[in-house]
């Protein structure tokens, strides 16, 4: 059984079980109602598995290409998948004039493949030969809104962020891995001696580098060249790509912090315009996606737990550089499952379908 409408194009969720396809499955039933049917599709583990979509039970199926029976031209499928399995499938589904949007790494450098964030580029969801649109990373999804309005103003010259990443942002295992973690260290000192909560938590680190709880991690993705890692590497070039500055100067630096939810990020960023922080936050205050929060003096300020849950990035923490007039620094915080997947998936679809419209 799909969850089906009279009217409205068809809607695939594959990966539906998942950290991301849970978010997005309670947001379809929260946003105006465009699709007809809606399909839900995991791994042949999940199939037959119901999960409520629009208040309705929804048999889930398992993905092969009969799951797409019905699906064509006007119809669009969300990929909320590991990378090898966007890589493999999302181009079968795309053959049948279904658009593809893809929230893996798979085509996220594909020069093919547009890279999305409906509030910085909207139009670049329409030019897309192979039929599938990227959404990128948490990270950059978290900063881009915030940076592109102050980009528009000023002139983005320079860029150096450090992260402070969800453990949800690594999915069900990331999420599992903490929640364990946590149970293992609760109640007891560990923490203040070396070696402690690696021998409570055991070997099995789950989807990160070292142990989470009591900890922070300063690794996330795979060893490149020099010493950095795939994931700051991919959130240099999403950056670059999505406010088209090719040679934008991107320094990151990605670390894992024990939270469920919400990415949160230091930012300093260098215009080729002298920059007034005042001016900087009424930007921010009225930028699309973006919500300011910065009073400290009242204690006001954007947190990873105040942040998840909510569709917009919080911005907060601006101020001038003390040494520098082109910079400004500030702190952001994003619901990764959201803004950072879900919400950008949806907005990308309800795009590409208003194009049929
Ligand atoms: N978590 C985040 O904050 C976040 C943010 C941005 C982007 N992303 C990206 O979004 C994607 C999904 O992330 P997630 O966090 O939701 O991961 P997840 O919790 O691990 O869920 C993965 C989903 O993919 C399905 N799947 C796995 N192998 C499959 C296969 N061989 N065939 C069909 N379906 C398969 C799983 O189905 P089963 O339940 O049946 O195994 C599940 O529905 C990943 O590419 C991730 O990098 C995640």
């Amino acid at each position: 059984m799909t969850s089906a409408r009279s009217s409205g194009p068809a809607l695939a969720v594959v990966g539906a079980t998942g950290a991301v396809g849970t978010v997005l499955l309670q947001m379809l039933s929260l946003r105006a109602d465009v699709w007809g049917e809606i399909r839900l599709i995991a791994s042949a583990r999940s199939a037959g598995r119901m999960l409520a979509v629009r208040a309705e039970e929804t048999e889930v199926f398992a993905l092969t290409e009969d799951a797409f029976d019905g699906f064509g031209v006007g119809d669009v499928a969300l990929f909320l998948t590991p990378a090898d399995v966007s890589a493999r499938w999302a181009p079968v589904v795309a053959a049948r004039g279904t658009v593809v949007v893809d929230q893996s790494d798979a085509f996220r450098e594909d020069p093919e493949v547009p890279l999305v964030v409906p509030e910085i580029n909207a139009h670049a969801a329409r030019m897309r030969p192979r039929g599938i649109v990227a959404a990128p990373d948490t990270v950059t999804a978290a900063m881009i809104a915030s940076l592109g309005a102050l980009h528009a103003e000023y002139g983005l010259a320079e860029l150096a962020v450090s992260t402070y990443q969800a453990a949800s942002a690594a999915g069900r295992a990331g999420t599992e891995t903490l929640r364990r973690q946590l149970s293992l260290v609760a109640g007891t000192s560990l923490g203040e001696q070396p070696g402690d909560v690696r021998a409570a938590v055991g070997e099995d680190t789950g989807p990160f580098a070292a142990p989470l709880a009591l900890n922070v991690v300063p690794w996330s993705g795979e060893l490149r060249e020099d010493g950095w890692s795939s994931h700051e590497l991919a959130v240099r070039a999403q950056t670059r790509r999505i406010l088209q500055l090719d040679r934008l100067p991107v320094a990151v630096t990605c670390v894992q912090v024990p939270v469920l939810t919400g990415n949160s990020l230091t930012v300093r960023a260098r215009f080729e315009n002298v920059v007034d922080a005042v001016h900087a936050r009424e930007i921010l205050d009225t930028a699309p996606g973006v919500v300011l929060v910065d009073d400290p003096a009242a204690g006001e300020f954007p947190t990873p737990a105040d942040a998840a849950g909510t569709d917009p990035a919080w911005v907060g923490r601006v101020r001038a550089s003390l040494d520098d007039p082109h910079s400004l620094e500030f702190f952001v915080c994003a619901d990764n499952l959201r803004k950072g997947a879900a919400l950008n998936a949806t907005q990308i679809a309800e795009l590409i379908t208003g194009e049929f419209a």
